[in-house]
């Protein structure tokens, strides 16, 4: 196929787009408006591949409603909980993502909401701002130590890694609970503990982070249950998908001080902030910057760029997600 007709979903930085449009012939979103199903499958009539985002929701009735043209949906971002696979697979879609790129920048918003959370970082610029401050006392606004803690990472892939590697340099401890153990030269670089239960994990850790991809296995893998787990000093760190938590068991949690505080990049169903959680001060919420550098950006785009060139060349696609292996 000389020249794929694209079709991308939101506005990409404009290196990627100036590239792209070297490459492929482009149907890009100027406007940067959200698309429903609707409005995804009328900017891609005629396309042979699109690139969507994590704001699209590519359920089954969507893929579906693609053209028959459509043959590769090459996702600008790695996280594919926004997309129906197996309907893509059934159809004869191929799917592609773009792993290992975001890796580092989603680790260190991991960490500074990790640090955030623990020293009131947010809450004392809040303070700051108001005109409230009063001055240092021995007693004002109290958080919690990292060096010497423990960490518990949910999902021990490439981000967790990232996010391992980091807490270490910080002086915690690390533990981790994933489907299986990693390989052990990965184990004793990051002198890391698999914990098999992660009910036990749960209770034991001064620091919890999220890190692992939202699948069927894992929603709403924090319940309110396992919520209660926590000790009351403890911290939950959420950078991988919101699905992940009962959103609405958290602010419960929260609300009654149940641990110390959570610091989340990710929600349910953002934009939209469950109410409860934006009157809390026990909790830092940011807008999905996990990946939100500018080289991380470029480098997904990037990416993005490989498999459309290899799909249009007929070669085998760097970055395919094979069903049943994957997800
Ligand atoms: C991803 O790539 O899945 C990120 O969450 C988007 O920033």
């Amino acid at each position: 196929m000389a020249r794929p007709v694209v079709t991308v979903t939101r506005t990409l930085p404009q290196g990627v787009e100036d590239r792209m449009a070297k490459l492929f012939d482009m149907r890009f979103n100027t406007d940067d408006v959200e698309l429903d199903g609707q409005g995804i499958v009328a900017a891609t009539s005629g396309a042979d591949a699109m690139v969507p985002t994590v704001t699209d929701s590519i359920d089954a009735d969507v893929i579906a409603a693609l053209p028959d043209s459509m043959k590769l949906i090459a996702n600008f971002g790695v996280g594919v909980n926004h997309l129906d696979l197996n309907a893509a697979h059934a159809r004869g879609i191929s799917v592609t993502n773009t792993p290992g790129v975001l890796t580092e920048d989603t680790a260190d918003l991991a960490m500074a909401l990790l640090l955030a959370v623990a020293r009131r970082v947010a809450e004392g610029e809040r303070l700051v701002r108001s005109g409230g401050w009063r001055g240092w006392t021995p007693t004002f606004m109290i958080g919690h130590r990292v060096s010497g803690k423990r960490i518990g990472i949910i999902g021990m892939g490439r981000i967790g890694q990232a996010v391992a590697r980091r807490a270490r340099g910080f002086g915690l401890s690390v533990h981790y609970h994933n489907r299986k153990p990693v390989d052990s030269a990965i184990e004793t670089e990051l002198d890391a503990t698999y914990c098999a239960d992660l009910d036990a994990m749960l209770g034991e850790m001064d620091y919890v982070s999220i890190n692992c991809p939202e699948t069927s296995e894992t929603r709403h893998l924090m319940t309110a249950e396992r919520l209660a787990l926590l000790q009351p000093h403890a911290v939950l760190i959420n950078s991988a998908r919101g699905g992940i938590i009962d959103e609405a068991a958290l602010a419960e949690s929260l609300s009654r001080n149940s641990f110390a505080g959570a610091g989340l990049d990710v929600y349910e169903q953002e934009p939209v902030i469950y109410p409860k959680l934006l009157v809390l001060d026990n909790v830092v919420l940011v807008p999905h910057l996990g990946s939100a550098t500018h080289e991380g950006r470029v480098a997904m785009g990037q990416k993005v760029i490989d498999n459309l060139e290899a799909f249009a060349a007929g070669k085998e696609l760097p970055d395919q997600l094979i069903q049943g292996r994957d997800f």
